[in-house]
């Protein structure tokens, strides 16, 4: 890159709220709307159904107690990337940045964008399913709403997430109280015997927490922006340690509440949980339902887009990327090229994609590298004990998170092999036919710079630096 041109730099502007904002934010989006009925469709009963929330959420805990260690330690942002950069080596790295990019992130921007265009139509078809095309068209126009507010002007789009954070909360605490009321009223018929009909094999098992892990994706999301982070030695692990257990208290009450208020069965067929909550309980009012959980995707959209920036941004920063992918636009100052890519990918992978497959392999792929990145966590705690560390957790912790990510990634493949995990598979080291001679041998240097020269001109956009 040209070091006389205009440098873009990010300031540590996030304190200890936005730190937690960021990470509950992101956190509670789709998933506790719509995942409840593929747990326990997964997992047989409302006990075990149970269970399995609230293991995830210490799985989230454990993981992410990890990773402030992590994140205090190596304390550039791009989290997982950046990690196996500086731990495991420029190949693997490149494999995560590859599947992430071309995959994970655009992955979770249609699931969540899926969920947000049920919910939002859900209203107008209140006795049937709606029609697929029509809510593949409404997911597509929040991809393409959401992009553009995110091109056009940075402080608008963290409004828009300070907003619909407020709006989620709201919702979830609704469910709960609607809960308590019934508890109050001694309803509690969907309890009695509720661990009958739990599938205990270890498929099932895999499928309910890749369903539930989906709700807690986000726990990681700080590690995105550490260099944005103030003293991120301190606020990152306490950030960490307020936002997960909330949400993971929140989602096991309102998990209670849906089981108190509708049968297990009436849960498996509901089409979008949260409405038949509503229509059981707020009777009239139940469309509130619908455009809280929607309102609540569209924030989780947003923020799912704003650090699906960043880590396009670190990794073109370390040549990963091509060099347009680390630049910013020159007056609005927002991630324009990137922001673009990451659209252009989703909306293809919105053409095939139901909600249920992206989430199951959405958690496959992102439980793979976090096995990679945890193992990296293990290694510097055995062999580089002399670092400083300004935050350390016991090693029991990594371990635990390793041997818990080892059977997820595992678990689905051993018990009932389907072809779609191999492809998944493939595709991830597909990015080695990418490497070698791209990033290593650096065999179309020529075509590139032309290519980022013409991009560069014609969307106005200009590179952005480091910030240490
Ligand atoms: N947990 C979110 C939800 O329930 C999904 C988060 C997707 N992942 C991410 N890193 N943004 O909708």
């Amino acid at each position: 890159m040209d070091p006389k041109a205009p440098q873009l730099n990010l300031r540590r502007e996030v304190g200890l709220t936005g730190a937690v904002a960021l990470i509950a934010g992101t956190m509670i989006g789709s998933g506790i709307f719509m995942s409840p009925q593929y747990v326990l469709l997964a997992i047989g009963s409302p006990g075990a159904s149970l269970v399995v929330w609230a293991c995830c959420g210490l799985l989230a805990i454990l993981a992410s107690l990890s990773y402030a260690e992590l994140g205090t330690l190596i304390r550039e942002s791009g989290a997982e990337y950046i990690y196996i950069l500086r731990n495991t080596g420029p190949s693997v790295a490149f494999l995560l940045i590859f599947s992430s990019v071309m995959f994970v992130r655009p992955a979770g921007v249609v699931g969540i964008a899926l969920s947000f265009a049920r919910y939002a139509v859900a209203p107008f078809y209140a006795d049937c399913a709606p029609p697929e095309l029509v809510v593949k068209c409404v997911a597509a126009t929040a991809i393409l709403v959401l992009a553009s507010v995110n091109c056009l002007n940075v402080r608008f789009a963290m409004s828009v997430q300070v907003f619909f954070m407020v709006a989620k909360v709201f919702a979830l605490l609704v469910i709960v109280i609607g809960g308590v009321t019934r508890l109050i009223q001694g309803d509690v018929l969907n309890f009695e015997d509720s661990f009958a009909n739990t599938n205990v094999g270890i498929n099932p098992i895999g499928i309910a927490f890749y369903q539930g892990l989906w709700s807690y994706d986000g726990w990681n999301n700080l590690n995105y922006v550490t260099e944005e982070l103030k003293r991120p030695e301190v606020n990152l692990p306490r950030a960490v340690l307020i936002a997960i257990p909330m949400v993971t208290l929140l989602y096991v009450l309102v998990n209670v509440s849906y089981l108190l208020v509708m049968t297990p069965a009436e849960l498996m067929s509901s089409t979008a949980v949260a409405v038949t909550w509503g229509n059981k309980v707020l009777g009239s009012w139940g469309w509130i339902m619908s455009v809280a959980a929607a309102l609540s995707a569209f924030g989780s959209l947003n923020g799912t887009f704003f650090s699906g920036g960043r880590v396009c941004f670190v990794a073109a920063r370390e040549g990963h990327m091509p060099d347009i992918l680390a630049m910013a636009h020159v007056h609005r100052l927002t991630p324009s090229p990137a922001l673009i890519f990451t659209t252009v990918i989703s909306l293809l992978v919105l053409i095939p994609g139901d909600f249920q497959s992206i989430v199951n392999f959405f958690s496959f792929t992102a439980w793979f590298f976090y096995a990679i990145t945890i193992s990296g966590l293990l290694y510097l705690k055995i062999k580089k004990p002399e670092l400083p560390r300004p935050y350390t957790v016991p090693i029991i912790i990594p371990i635990l998170v390793l041997l818990a990510a080892i059977f997820l990634v595992l678990a689905p493949i051993i018990d009932n092999p389907q072809i779609e995990y191999l492809y998944v598979t493939l595709f991830i080291f597909s990015g080695i036919l990418v490497y070698i001679p791209v990033i290593h041998y650096k065999l179309c240097p020529g075509l590139l710079t032309r290519i980022t020269l013409f991009l560069q001109l014609f969307l106005e956009v200009a590179p952005a630096d480091k910030n240490l």
